[in-house]
């Protein structure tokens, strides 16, 4: 097991309203949460940072009235003997090397906080193949106390899916990252997230956006959306009747009880001006008295129909990071996929929100762009075509010079985990398939942005569907030793032998 709590942030409560002195009950404290895949011995450890199995099994362990979670899926017992498995074929002992115990300790400890009579609520979308929805309906399977939905977010939205990973104990402590609900995210996946600990004001606006997935999964689709001529992304889809991407004469009332409204701004969610900021003060354990001025923190969402007047949306959490680097500074980008468009939709959306921003700032700020993209056995061709177009960049910038040179620059690589393409069960019809790690592993899957001076920690991949059709949740804050432990996680990949250079056009060998 992973060293841990070397590396501490304490966020207190200092809304001006609260006494000088906080209740240490009531302190607030941060840490950065990781998996990494096993079998990878020249990546550096970073300290201080918690392991995902570890953080899961506190949040199960340490509630004692409440457990909500937000899971795309479950599959948190390997299924070896499962032919329809990705887990087929692999033995007891190649599971114990995959460190497979760790996902069944997390089950064991929602499982014991069940019979504690914990309230626990799982929200998952339909789950994966074969096993859907097997695991929370066991655990809800005769307990009054925990309760199971299914939201199809592709009923509401004509594709997309629950896809946050989000757990909130107690109304306190709560886990955003990019780990799923999975054996495999804890030893064979690499995930980036945040665990709050003590932290009731986040957790409670966290809740208000659980609350309305909650809702929707208990109303009838059919009566509350709408056909939408979508003037932002120019096509038709189906969306929520509330959404503003309906003229507003043909909107209907939210009704789900925490919607906020907006000023009548049309089409869609413009990015908030004044988005909202936790007055929370962010400083290390032992607190560094020589560092002590507020420093702002805040919630992102998507899609946007499901929270937002006061929160911004995912997308904006996103693009506001990048554009916050300094002048010839450098901004971090790790994501999976990849893409300025649409995945799931038809027609296909063209998307070039990120893509936009990153251009701007090496034109604007001469900033360097570093961006970390997943290749692995899942790869989506078509990113690899986006990604040398925003390579052109640097072609378009150093031949942009009308009165000042461009300086800034963009870099992209590939992070290719040993073994991502020997990824699937180990037999198939009788035969040995020559995997040597279970299916859908072996991959960075982490979601993050980080400039000089603010860090975004999301659950969403940078593809459009997450931002308008699925459901996401980022945490963001301009606490620099934040920022600065996030770099020191980015450049560990960057830097490490599993990643390889994305070519520009015409540099093919
Ligand atoms: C969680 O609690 C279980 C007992 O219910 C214990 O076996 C396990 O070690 C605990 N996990 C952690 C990480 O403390
Ligand atoms: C949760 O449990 C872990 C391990 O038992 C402990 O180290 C941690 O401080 C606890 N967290 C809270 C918020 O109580
Ligand atoms: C479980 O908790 C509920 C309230 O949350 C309570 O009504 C019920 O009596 C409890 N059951 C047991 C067995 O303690
Ligand atoms: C919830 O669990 C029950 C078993 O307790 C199961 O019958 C049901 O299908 C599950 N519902 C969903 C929506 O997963
Ligand atoms: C929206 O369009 C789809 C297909 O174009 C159709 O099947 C569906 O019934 C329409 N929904 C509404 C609410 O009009
Ligand atoms: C959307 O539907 C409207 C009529 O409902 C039609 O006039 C328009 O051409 C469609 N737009 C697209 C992009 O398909
Ligand atoms: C405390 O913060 C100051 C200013 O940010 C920094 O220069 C100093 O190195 C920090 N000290 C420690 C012990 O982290
Ligand atoms: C798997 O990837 C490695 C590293 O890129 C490469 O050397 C090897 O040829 C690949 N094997 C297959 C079967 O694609
Ligand atoms: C396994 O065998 C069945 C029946 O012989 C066949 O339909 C199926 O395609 C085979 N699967 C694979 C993955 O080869």
């Amino acid at each position: 097991m992973r060293r841990v709590l070397l590396y501490a942030f304490v966020l207190v409560l200092a809304s001006l309203s609260l006494p000088r002195f906080v209740d240490s009950s009531d302190r607030c404290k941060a840490w950065l949460v990781q998996s990494n895949p096993t079998d990878m011995p020249e990546l550096p450890l970073i300290p201080g940072v918690l392991s995902t199995g570890d953080v899961f099994q506190w949040l199960a362990n340490n509630s004692t009235r409440s457990l909500d979670i937000i899971a795309q899926y479950w599959q948190l017992l390997a299924s070896p003997k499962d032919p329809r498995s990705g887990d087929f074929g692999y033995s007891d002992s190649d599971l114990q090397q995959f460190g497979a115990h760790l996902g069944s300790l997390v089950y064991k400890s929602i499982d014991s906080a069940a019979n504690r009579n914990v309230s626990i609520r799982l929200l998952s979308h339909s789950g994966v193949y074969p096993e859907y929805t097997k695991e929370p309906s066991d655990l809800a399977n005769g307990r009054p106390n925990v309760k199971n939905v299914t939201l199809l977010l592709s009923k509401w939205y004509g594709s997309g899916i629950v896809h946050a990973k989000v757990w909130i104990s107690d109304d306190r402590d709560v886990y955003i990252g990019s780990a799923n609900n999975d054996w495999k995210s804890l030893t064979q996946v690499k995930e980036v997230g945040i665990y709050l600990s003590g932290c009731s004001q986040i957790a409670r606006k966290i809740k208000t956006y659980f609350d309305n997935l909650w809702r929707l999964a208990s109303l009838d689709s059919s009566v509350h959306t709408r056909n939408a001529s979508d003037q932002q992304w120019l096509i038709n889809r189906t969306v929520p009747c509330w959404s503003r991407f309906i003229p507003s004469k043909a909107r209907c009332k939210s009704p789900l009880p925490s919607y906020i409204e907006t000023p009548n701004v049309s089409p869609g969610y413009p990015p908030l001006s004044d988005p909202e900021m936790f007055n929370i003060d962010i400083g290390t354990l032992p607190r560094n008295r020589s560092c002590q001025e507020t420093q702002p923190s805040y919630l992102s969402f998507a899609p946007p129909e499901l929270l937002f007047g006061k929160h911004q949306s995912d997308e904006q959490g996103w693009i506001d990071t990048i554009k916050s680097v300094v002048e010839g500074g450098t901004v971090r980008i790790n994501t999976m996929d990849w893409l300025g468009q649409s995945q799931y939709t038809n027609p296909t959306v063209y998307w070039s929100s990120l893509s936009s921003a990153v251009s701007q700032v090496v034109f604007a700020k001469n900033a360097k762009v570093k961006i970390l993209v997943a290749y692995w056995g899942h790869f989506i061709p078509a990113t690899d075509g986006y990604l040398r177009s925003l390579l052109y960049s640097n072609v378009l910038c150093s031949s942009s010079s009308v009165q000042s040179k461009c300086f800034g620059q963009v870099e992209i690589r590939y992070y290719m985990v040993p073994g991502f393409n020997k990824t699937g069960p180990a037999v198939r019809n009788g035969t040995k398939t020559g995997n040597l790690y279970p299916g859908y592993t072996r991959v960075n899957h982490g979601k993050y942005v980080v400039s000089d001076v603010r860090a975004h920690i999301g659950t969403s991949n940078l593809v459009w569907d997450y931002f308008y059709a699925t459901s996401g949740v980022s945490f963001g804050t301009y606490n620099i030793e934040f920022v600065l432990k996030l770099q020191e996680i980015f450049d560990a990949d960057w830097n490490s032998p599993y990643v390889v250079p994305v070519q520009e056009f015409g540099q093919d060998v």
